[in-house]
């Protein structure tokens, strides 16, 4: 009897693995797949296949009103399932690809209007990991992947994140490791032929107006249809989190169990407090930012107190999320 208790139990959890051609399998059975990028993991399916992409917004509790984006190989790829690149879209990509960038472009027919909400446009990345890069060199087809957390929750950078929340919901996690960046992609769209940037991340503004000149910035906003998912509250443990200078916000509430948060070690480090990057290296920072904040969700404690970084390169994608999880 409890051998069968147990037998039930097993088969609810996912295995974590680095099998990269039983990923290949379940993905081809439309099966989802955790797959690990560069930024943070990924929640994947067929983006070809109605039914497959359907479970993802089932299992991650996320309004369809919210487009997810598709996963690709190579430009040679990613034009079997946009338009046309314009001219500065094509710069990007040849620079940054792969890597942690998303261009959200004119899609194909052939792209179900599940993954775009209904958007003509469809966002594309192609990611920078061994494992997924094997993944999608592979497949016929592209992988729609939002990050793999519930909607609203903080992104995963580690196959145990996906397992601690999506864990008895799907088959197989296929473990890459600690996310290098640690934040998602930076998100350019072309409206209008303006270059727009949509969500900041490691690639900064600074290097993609490098190549291609002025870039607008449009972030976020719950009435910003363009990008749904650029909620304000977003990217957010379940405990209170306020953002500013941590000596007076232990003023401003002092009755609370309080945890803390740093970006770096300082004079008024206590012992207790969780800090980003000790010698305050930005990148660093990033890796970290999301596993630190899931630690504090954890810890025993009422509220969390943040600090900003400074607002340089990366440092303004680290703000970015902090500012959204501090938004409730
Ligand atoms: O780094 C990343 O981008 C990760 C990894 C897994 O690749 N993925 C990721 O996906 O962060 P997700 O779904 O959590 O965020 C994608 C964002 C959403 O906020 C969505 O609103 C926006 O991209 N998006 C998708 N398609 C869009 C479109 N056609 N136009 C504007 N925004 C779009
Ligand atoms: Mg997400």
């Amino acid at each position: 009897m409890l051998q069968n208790i147990n037998e039930v139990l097993l088969s609810k959890m996912a295995t974590i693995g680095e099998d990269v051609s039983e990923a290949i399998e379940l993905l081809r059975r439309g099966e989802l797949v955790a797959i690990p990028t560069e930024t943070v993991y990924g929640l994947a399916a067929n983006a070809l296949d109605q039914t497959a992409v359907t479970k993802i917004f089932v299992i991650k509790q996320r309004p369809t009103f919210d487009p997810l984006i598709i996963h690709v190989g190579s430009i040679e790829q990613a034009e079997g399932y946009v338009h046309k690149f314009p001219d500065k879209a094509l710069q990007l990509a040849k620079v940054f690809w792969p890597g942690p960038l998303t261009l959200v472009l004119p899609k194909q027919s052939i792209i179900p209007d599940i993954v775009t909400s209904g958007l003509g446009t469809v966002g594309i990345r192609c990611p920078n990991h061994p494992f997924t890069s094997r993944l999608l060199a592979e497949l016929e087809f592209p992988l729609a992947a939002p990050s793999a957390n519930p909607f609203g929750y903080v992104s995963p950078t580690t196959a145990q994140h996906v397992d601690d929340q999506l864990g008895d919901k799907i088959k197989y996690i296929l473990d890459g490791g600690s996310c290098q960046i640690g934040l998602e992609s930076t998100i350019v769209g072309f409206e209008n032929k303006t270059p727009t940037l949509y969500r900041r991340g490691a690639i900064s503004v600074e290097s993609i107006e490098n190549i291609i000149g002025p870039i607008q910035t449009i972030l976020q906003s719950t009435s910003n249809p363009i990008a749904p998912g650029q909620l304000e509250s977003h990217y957010a443990p379940r405990k209170p989190i306020y953002l500013g200078d941590i000596t007076s916000l232990k003023k401003d509430y002092p009755n609370k169990v309080t945890g803390v948060l740093r970006f770096k070690k300082t004079k008024d480090t206590s012992p207790g407090d969780l800090v980003l990057s000790e010698k305050g290296n930005l990148e660093e920072a990033a890796q970290n930012l999301f596993a630190t904040l899931r630690q504090l969700d954890r810890m025993d404690v009422e509220i969390i107190l943040a600090e900003e970084v400074p607002n340089i390169g990366i440092g303004m994608a680290i703000n970015d999320r902090l500012q959204r999880a501090a938004s409730k």
